[in-house]
């Protein structure tokens, strides 16, 4: 009996004592947790960076969870990227899959880390002969599928990179490899958050550009922020972005939500500047008004840099496109062209309800004000600049504008009094 009690006060100690041990070794640990505040403290500093600098602004979420394992989570590949450049060795990045405040914008496309734009091999490429495919090319024109089938089935990115980009450069670019494209095309996409319409763009056009053998890139431009939307500003930053990543000669600055239905309608610039957008299934394939210029256009470089680029003025819906039209013909001094109105179809997405934007009320005022164009343009264009990311299907231009109010741009310029006086 007295042995068992033995047996049972030495186990009761040694419980105790380990108990002891626990918490003085936890003890240890609280003491330490100074060092890992002033750590979170660093490291938070460092992910406010990420957050405004590096990744995608407005609803990125880094998860930060410093453990005693020195572990940190966090919810994008990117971020852990840049985390791991900038920490300390003996601090692990693990990346989570926790995506509960993020959008799901570009989820699952891939992209790399760095700018390297891919251009054709010099010596190959201009070695091989002209692609040969016009409008009038018997290609095209004999064949029965010249009108085209535009599919609206929405696909997710692994789908859409798995059937187009096999041989696509990332950044969206692609050349044909059999012959030499003559032009180096940028497609210009305004944007924002219309990823449903961005995917049905990128399933269609990488195909229908493909067909046309044509060097191209798509560049899409996301306005981030709060302000107006702004498509004239948003071309003139993709303008200036896309020439510092390869010597584009033809500019097409497209809606996203435009699909055209024809391979005979050629993406390429010509002597002047040139409506491809001219019959929408939505206006029942009619040209809507004989100056209209809005949808898709296409520009040489220098027509573009000629023409002053874009109005940045216009903020909110309408009327940019009717200032670029008096812009080609006062500053250019050139009469636009169009295709015919049964090759240049279109049709326009208008599923997954998207609204336009708001109205902006003093478009025709500023359209009809006459102001002179070389006070605003390609030469005033002012943005802050977010992110560059080549994705495989397409670069993505992320950056915001600052919203001027009526009253800065009247006084800016010079706009005296209303006039409904068309010019
Ligand atoms: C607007 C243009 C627009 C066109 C077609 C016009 O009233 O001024 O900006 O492109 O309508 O919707």
């Amino acid at each position: 009996m007295f042995r068992y009690y033995r047996t049972l006060l030495v186990f009761i100690s040694l419980t105790f004592f380990i108990q002891l041990l626990y918490s003085i070794v936890k003890l240890q640990i609280r003491k330490q947790s100074g060092y890992y505040g002033t750590l979170r403290n660093t490291l938070d500093k460092s992910l406010q960076q990420l957050i405004t600098s590096v990744l995608w602004p407005n609803n990125a979420t880094v998860i930060l969870n410093v453990r005693p394992r020195n572990h940190i989570k966090v919810s994008s590949q990117h971020a852990a990227a840049k985390l791991r450049e900038t920490l300390p060795r003996n601090i692990t990045v693990n990346i989570t899959r926790n995506n509960t405040k993020r959008p799901d914008t570009f989820i699952n496309a891939s992209f790399i880390e760095t700018l390297d734009f891919s251009v054709p091999d010099i010596d190959v490429y201009f070695n091989l002969s002209e692609c040969k495919i016009s409008s009038t090319s018997n290609v095209v024109k004999n064949s029965v599928k010249y009108r085209v089938n535009v599919s609206t089935t929405l696909s997710s990115y692994t789908e859409i990179e798995r059937k187009h980009s096999v041989d696509i450069h990332f950044g969206g670019h692609w050349y044909p490899s059999d012959c030499q494209a003559k032009q180096r095309l940028a497609i210009i996409i305004c944007y924002r958050q219309r990823e449903q319409h961005l995917k049905m763009f990128l399933n269609h056009m990488h195909w229908f550009l493909k067909q046309q053998k044509l060097d191209y890139t798509i560049i899409v431009v996301n306005q981030h922020g709060n302000e107006s939307f702004n498509r004239g500003a948003l071309f003139n930053v993709g303008f200036v972005e896309a020439i510092k990543l390869y010597p584009f000669t033809c500019f097409i600055f497209h809606d996203v939500d435009l699909l055209p239905e024809d391979l005979r309608n050629i993406y390429k610039c010509g002597s002047r500047p040139k409506h491809m957008s001219v019959a929408v299934d939505k206006f029942k394939y009619k040209l809507l008004y004989p100056t209209l210029f809005g949808g898709v256009t296409a520009f040489h470089t220098e027509d573009f840099i000629q023409a002053n680029g874009y109005p940045n003025v216009y903020w909110g819906w309408g009327n940019e496109d009717d200032d670029m039209y008096f812009r080609v013909i006062k500053n250019l001094k050139k009469n636009i062209t169009r295709s015919p109105i049964e090759i240049a179809r279109y049709k326009m997405i208008r599923t997954h309800g998207h609204k336009s934007g708001k109205t902006n009320p003093h478009r025709d005022t500023i359209l009809h004000s006459k102001y002179n164009y070389s006070l605003d343009g390609l030469n005033t264009i002012q943005y802050s600049l977010h992110q560059i990311r080549l994705y495989h299907l397409f670069v993505l231009v992320n950056a915001s504008l600052v919203e001027e109010s009526y009253e800065q741009i009247r006084n800016r310029l010079n706009i005296v009094k209303k006039s409904k006086k068309s010019r």
